[in-house]
C-alpha cells in the first residue's frame, strides 16, 4: 500500500472513539504479523551466524556405547558437533534445570548430559555449521549406537502399576477426600452408568517450530564479561533466564532473553526445551551466535498431553437427582518426573452430589515428561464426565440440560467454598437459546439429512480463573506518550493489545499514545503466560499503575495556584482526550503533558506489584464457566463426522476485548473439535515410539473442517478473581468440546464413543 493511499483510506474513517474495557478492538500487532515484520525466535539475523541441527536418538531406552561424529565434521562448512562427551561444562544437579512450571520433584531432562537414552527421539547430538544445509546434511551422517534395554510405553498394558502421584507442582490439588460413601450409594442407585474412556496422547504443534537465537556477545552492556541475548520461543523470558543462568553458572545480568513475538504455544513453551540448552552450550562453547531450529517432526520429541485412562460411575434417582459419582483416571507420567494435572477433580466441583469419590493415579513410562497442554486435565477430565452425564440423560430419558440443571452446584463441595461468582446458569441458557435446543428430539436417530443423520449434543466447560503475580512500570512522557514495561509474554493471545487497551483506557489516551513493551527478561517481573492467568494477572497490574499515575497528576494538578481540582475528591475527576477532567464539569479540564510541565515534571513514573488478595480469595473458589452446544452430521457408511455448528457461552469475568477474547475461545473450540475428530499420537509399543510425527500423518482440523461457531460470552462480575474484574479465557474455549461432539454423535447414531478421537473407524 503506497502512503497516498494509506492517507485515503484513513480520511475515509470516522475518528476514533475513546479507548475502553469491553470494545473491540483489533490487534495492535496483526499488520507487522501478516507483513512478516515481525520477527520470531529463528528470524532474528545476525552476521557470522552458526546453524545448530539436532540429532535425537531412535531408541526408547539405553545407553549411548559409541557416537562417532567422524563423518560428520568432515563435511565442509561442519564447526563442531556436541555430544555428551565434548559438550561445555554444565551443572549437573537437578535443581539448577527446575524451572517455574516444573514439579517440585523429580528430575527435569537435561540435554546431552550423559550416556543414558531415557526415551524415543532423546536429542543427542547437535552438529554446528556455518550453514543450515551443512549441518542439516551433516545430522544424518553422525554415528549413534544405543545399547538397547527393555521399555514400557503402553498405558493400558501397564495400567496395573499405577501409584499415586508423589510431585508437587504449583496450583496442583490433589483430589478431595471422600464425601458419603460413592460405592454403597452406586450400589444402591436404581439407574447407573459405567464408563471407562481412553485418551491418546496429543502433540501441542504449534505454527511456529520451537527455536532458539543466541547472540553471542565478547563484551556485554555493562563492559565487561560476554553476554547472551536469547531470542527464544517461550511462554516466559524471566524463567528461561533463571534456567539458563543457574545450568551454566553465569549471573543473571549477562543473560537477556527475548520473546516479543510468538507463533503459538499452547503450554509447548511453558518449560524451558533443549533447543534453548543447546544452541546455549554450542554459543558458549565455541563463542559465536548460534540457531536452534526443531522440524516438525522433532516437534514431537520434548513432551506432550499425557495418555490418560479414566473411568466414571454415576448413580441417579428416578428423577434424575445425582446420588453417587466415581471418577478414577491413570495418565502417564515419565520416569523421570511426576508430571501431575488437575483430571478428576473438577467432577466433584461441577454437580451437585453427596457421594463422590475421586482418584487419580500415575503411570510412569519410558516416554519423555507430558506437558501441559491447553486446559490441561480439564480438557481429558471434563469430557469423562460430560459424556457420562450425557450417557445417564439418556438412561434416565432426561434432556441432558435438564439433568445438569438438577444437579447444578450452587456452591463447590470440593473445597465447601461459594465461588466467587458463576453464571453457568446463564450459560446454559443463553447458548441453549441461540442455539434453538428446545426444538431437539429426546430420541438419538431422529433426524437424517441426506445420507446423513443429524444429532445436537452439549457439554458444561469450567477452568480456574487463575492469578499470579507481577510488576508493572508506568513513565508518562513529557510528548504524552505513555510507556508501560513487563515481562509478560504475548503468544499469539492478544496481550499487547489488551494490555495497551487497558492503560488507554484508564489514562483516556488514544492508543497511538501508548506503548506497551513485553516480552524482554529485562523488564519488571512478569510470570509465564499460562492457566489463562495473564490478563487477571498483568492486566491487574497495568490497571494498577495506572490509577496510580492518574493519582500522581490529580495531586500535581491540585497544587498549582488557583487549580479548579484543589477542592474535591480523586473520584471526581476523569481521563480522556488526553487530559484531567472534573467528572461533572467536562469543560474543566487539563491536559496531561501541561500537569507535567506546570509542576517542573519532564516525566511522571510509577510501578505497580500486582499480588492476588490471598487472603479474600481464599474463602472463594474461582473459577471460569462453559456450555457448548454443537450439531454433527455423521456419514454411517463412511464414519465421517461433521460439526455443523457451535455455540458456546462463556462466563468469565469482565471481558477486556469481545474481539480477541472472542478468537481465543474459537481457538479453542477448534482445539476441541480437533480432540474429538482428529488429533492423536500412535506410539509403536515395539519400538517405543510415536509414529505419526508429521502434520500429514498427526491430524488437526483444517478450515474444511469447522462449521459455524458462535460465542457469547455472559455477563458476569468479579470482584474477587482480580481487580479488573477479569477471570481469563485462554483455555475454557476447549474444555467440553469434544464431550459436546460426542453426545451429538451418540443422539445422532445412537453410538456412544468412548475412545478419543472419534475417528471413522469407531464412528462406522
Ligand atoms: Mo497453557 S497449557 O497454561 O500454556
Amino acid at each position: 500500500m503506497n502512503d497516498r493511499s494509506r492517507d485515503t483510506f484513513f480520511t475515509l474513517l470516522p475518528p476514533p472513539p475513546q479507548v475502553a474495557l469491553g470494545m473491540e478492538l483489533p490487534r495492535l500487532d496483526g499488520h507487522a504479523k501478516v507483513t512478516g515484520a515481525a520477527r520470531y525466535a529463528a528470524e532474528h539475523p545476525q552476521a557470522g551466524l552458526l546453524y545448530g541441527v539436532v540429532v535425537n536418538t531412535a531408541a526408547a531406552r539405553g545407553r549411548i556405547e559409541r557416537i562417532s561424529t567422524r563423518r560428520a565434521l568432515a563435511v565442509p562448512g561442519v564447526v563442531d558437533v556436541l555430544t555428551h562427551e565434548n559438550r561445555p561444562r554444565m551443572r549437573s544437579l537437578d535443581l539448577f534445570y527446575k524451572d517455574m512450571t516444573a514439579p517440585v520433584t523429580g528430575s527435569p531432562f537435561k540435554p546431552l548430559h550423559d550416556a543414558q537414552v531415557h526415551c524415543s527421539g532423546q536429542p543427542v547430538a547437535l552438529v554446528v555449521a556455518r550453514s543450515f544445509e551443512a549441518a542439516r546434511y551433516a545430522a544424518t551422517l553422525v554415528e549413534v549406537e544405543v545399547a538397547a534395554e527393555p521399555h514400557e510405553t503402553d498405558l493400558l498394558a501397564q495400567l496395573h502399576t499405577a501409584r499415586q502421584p508423589s510431585a508437587l507442582r504449583a496450583g496442583f490439588k490433589s483430589p478431595p477426600k471422600q464425601r458419603g460413601d460413592a460405592d454403597r450409594a452406586w450400589h444402591a442407585a436404581p439407574v447407573q452408568v459405567d464408563a471407562a474412556f481412553h485418551l491418546r496422547p496429543e502433540h501441542h504443534n504449534p505454527m511456529e517450530m520451537h527455536a532458539t537465537t543466541v547472540l553471542y556477545a565478547a563484551r556485554g552492556p555493562a563492559g565487561k564479561g560476554s553476554h547472551l541475548t536469547i531470542h527464544d520461543k517461550t511462554q516466559g523470558s524471566q524463567n528461561v533466564r533463571s534456567v539458563v543462568s543457574r545450568v551454566f553458572g553465569l549471573p543473571e545480568s549477562r543473560v537477556t532473553v527475548r520473546n516479543t513475538f510468538v507463533g503459538g504455544a499452547f503450554g509447548s513453551g511453558l518449560r524451558p526445551q533443549y533447543p534453548l540448552l543447546l544452541a546455549v552450550m554450542a554459543a558458549l562453547k565455541l563463542k559465536q551466535s548460534v540457531r536452534v531450529v526443531l522440524t516438525r517432526p522433532q516437534m514431537f520429541t520434548f513432551g506432550h498431553r499425557p495418555e490418560l485412562w479414566q473411568r466414571v460411575r454415576l448413580g441417579a434417582q428416578r428423577d434424575g437427582r445425582l446420588t453417587a459419582l466415581l471418577h478414577d483416571a491413570a495418565g502417564t507420567t515419565s520416569r523421570r518426573e511426576d508430571h501431575v494435572e488437575v483430571v478428576v477433580n473438577w467432577s466433584g466441583q461441577l454437580y451437585r452430589c453427596d457421594n463422590v469419590r475421586l482418584d487419580y493415579k500415575l503411570v510412569p513410562l519410558d516416554l519423555h515428561s507430558p506437558m501441559d497442554m491447553r486446559a490441561p486435565g480439564a480438557a481429558q477430565g471434563v469430557h469423562a464426565i460430560e459424556v457420562a452425564m450425557d450417557e445417564l440423560a439418556h438412561r434416565l430419558g432426561m434432556d441432558p440440560l435438564a439433568l445438569r440443571l438438577k444437579n447444578y452446584a450452587e456452591h463447590d463441595a470440593n473445597e465447601d467454598l461459594p465461588f466467587s461468582s458463576k453464571e453457568l446458569r446463564a450459560c446454559y441458557q443463553q447458548a441453549a437459546q441461540r442455539f434453538g435446543w428446545e426444538r431437539r428430539p429426546p430420541r438419538p436417530r431422529a433426524w437424517r439429512h441426506g445420507r446423513e443423520l443429524v444429532g445436537w449434543g452439549m457439554a458444561t466447560g469450567t477452568w480456574d480463573a487463575l492469578q499470579m503475580f507481577a510488576r508493572v512500570q508506568a513513565v508518562l512522557q513529557a510528548d504524552g506518550q505513555l510507556v508501560l514495561r513487563t515481562a509478560a509474554s504475548d503468544i499469539g493471545t492478544g496481550t499487547l493489545t489488551v494490555m495497551t487497551q487497558i492503560a488507554a483506557a484508564a489514562m483516556g489516551l488514544p492508543l497511538s499514545q501508548v506503548r506497551f513493551e513485553l516480552g524482554d527478561s529485562t523488564l519488571p517481573v512478569a510470570p509465564v503466560e499460562g492457566g489463562s492467568s495473564h490478563v487477571a494477572t498483568v492486566g491487574s497490574a497495568v490497571q494498577g499503575v495506572c490509577e496510580r499515575l492518574q493519582r500522581r497528576l490529580w495531586s500535581m494538578a491540585r497544587q498549582q495556584p488557583g487549580s479548579p481540582f484543589a477542592t474535591g475528591r480523586f473520584h471526581d475527576v476523569g481521563f480522556a482526550d488526553g487530559c484531567m477532567h472534573l467528572r461533572f464539569e467536562r469543560d474543566v479540564t487539563v491536559r496531561l503533558t501541561d500537569i507535567l510541565a506546570a509542576a517542573g515534571h519532564s516525566t511522571l513514573e510509577e510501578k505497580y506489584l500486582l499480588l492476588p488478595a490471598v487472603l479474600k480469595q481464599r474463602k472463594y473458589t474461582r473459577a471460569v464457566h462453559s456450555a457448548v452446544f454443537c450439531e454433527v452430521h455423521v456419514d454411517e457408511t463412511l464414519g465421517t463426522v461433521r460439526v455443523t455448528r457451535v455455540v458456546i457461552a462463556v462466563a468469565a469475568g469482565r471481558i477486556i476485548n469481545p474481539l480477541t477474547a472472542r478468537s481465543q475461545v474459537i481457538g479453542g473450540v477448534v482445539w476441541g473439535i480437533g480432540q474429538a475428530l482428529h488429533e492423536e499420537t500412535l506410539a509403536d509399543h515395539t519400538l517405543g515410539r510415536f509414529m505419526n510425527h508429521d502434520l500429514a500423518q498427526y491430524h488437526v482440523p483444517v478450515n474444511a473442517d469447522i462449521g459455524d461457531i458462535e460465542v457469547v460470552f455472559v455477563e458476569e462480575k468479579d470482584t474477587i478473581a482480580s481487580r479488573l474484574g477479569a477471570k481469563g479465557v485462554g483455555e475454557i474455549g476447549i474444555v467440553g468440546v469434544a464431550a459436546a461432539v460426542c453426545n451429538a454423535i451418540h443422539h445422532a447414531t445412537g453410538r456412544r464413543i468412548l475412545s478419543l478421537p472419534m475417528t471413522p473407524d469407531k464412528v462406522m
